[in-house]
């Protein structure tokens, strides 16, 4: 069941697509203002933390048949830029003062070592690279957080509900800021299921750090309809899940940051149908108002 959520399973239409750029574009923005605003405080040492980092290069996907079907140039593969090497070769020679970079794969986190290597210049910079599950690793950050000496800016970027609310929660009263992939119509929506059977509810439950009766409360309601045999009642999903999915979201995050953005980032696939939701979330009220300025811009 796991493997099924999480699974990177997109359609031919938008893997590749011009919502990976948009995300991209949106928190590469958004990395250059906070590392330039940060570099004025010298109080606090930077963390850039990556949580599912990947490889750097979309040409691992190229023996898989949902690859071949895109018929992707080789401008196209050769110009793709992962965030890694986005935030180490940002303008102005502006850095931080850690890098952490995790994928649960092994061998894809040695890949990212090597690409960056090649295409960024690493000198004087501190990079961590390792492998496992993100979520053990935000663990980890939070604890190093607690000792208020590092201010950290978080991207998690998973295809699927990788991330559980126990990791996000982790992060309370910490000095981060953070950006998160939701798979709002992707995945979260097709687990919401007409009838309210909701076969994956622990990986709902996990996901939203919310209980079975709650989640069923906010995705559906019940109504009296007059059958043949009686008054029956019938469940049903609420309207335009997708945009709700996305504030519950927003939501509970609020339970954790002060500051989250009310209109996250919408991804669409080329048939205009929101796939994911690019989320920020900070303490920091400056920092907010810049996410939702470049929000709005693209
Ligand atoms: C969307 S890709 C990352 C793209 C990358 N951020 C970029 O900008 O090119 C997702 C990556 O997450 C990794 N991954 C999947 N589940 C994970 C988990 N539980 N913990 C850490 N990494 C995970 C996959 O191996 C994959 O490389």
């Amino acid at each position: 069941m796991t493997d099924d959520v999480n699974r990177e399973r997109e359609p031919e239409e938008i893997w590749g697509g011009s919502w990976t750029e948009k995300k991209l574009d949106a928190f590469s923005k958004y990395v250059w203002a906070y590392i330039s605003i940060m570099k004025r405080n010298k109080y606090w040492k930077t963390i850039y933390f990556d949580g599912f980092a990947g490889s750097g290069n979309r040409k691992d996907k190229r023996n898989s048949k949902l690859y071949q079907q895109l018929h992707f140039t080789s401008e196209e593969e050769s110009g793709y830029k992962g965030a890694a090497e986005r935030v180490l070769n940002l303008k102005d020679g502006l850095t931080f003062d850690y890098y952490y970079f995790i994928d649960k794969d092994e061998s894809t986190i040695k890949k990212l070592e090597k690409n960056l290597n090649k295409k960024c210049d690493l000198k004087d910079k501190r990079l961590v690279f390792k492998s496992g599950d993100a979520n053990k690793w935000v663990t980890e950050l939070a604890k190093a957080l607690r000792t208020n000496k590092y201010a950290a800016l978080i991207f998690l970027d998973p295809f699927g509900m990788q991330i559980n609310w126990d990791s996000i929660s982790s992060l309370t009263d910490t000095r981060s800021d953070i950006w998160i992939l939701v798979p709002t119509g992707i995945i979260v929506n097709r687990l919401l299921d007409r009838k309210g059977e909701l076969k994956h509810i622990e990986k709902l439950e996990s996901f939203f750090g919310l209980p079975e009766e709650e989640i069923k409360e906010y995705f559906y309601h019940l109504k009296t309809e007059n059958t043949l045999f009686g008054d029956e009642e019938i469940i049903f999903k609420i309207t335009r899940p997708i945009e709700k999915i996305a504030r519950l979201y927003v939501r509970q995050l609020k339970t954790i940051w002060t500051h989250v953005t009310e209109n996250p980032l919408r991804l669409s696939n080329s048939k205009g149908v929101p796939i994911f939701h690019l989320v920020f979330a900070s303490n920091n009220k400056q920092a907010a108002k810049i996410a939702n300025q470049i929000i709005k811009t693209l």
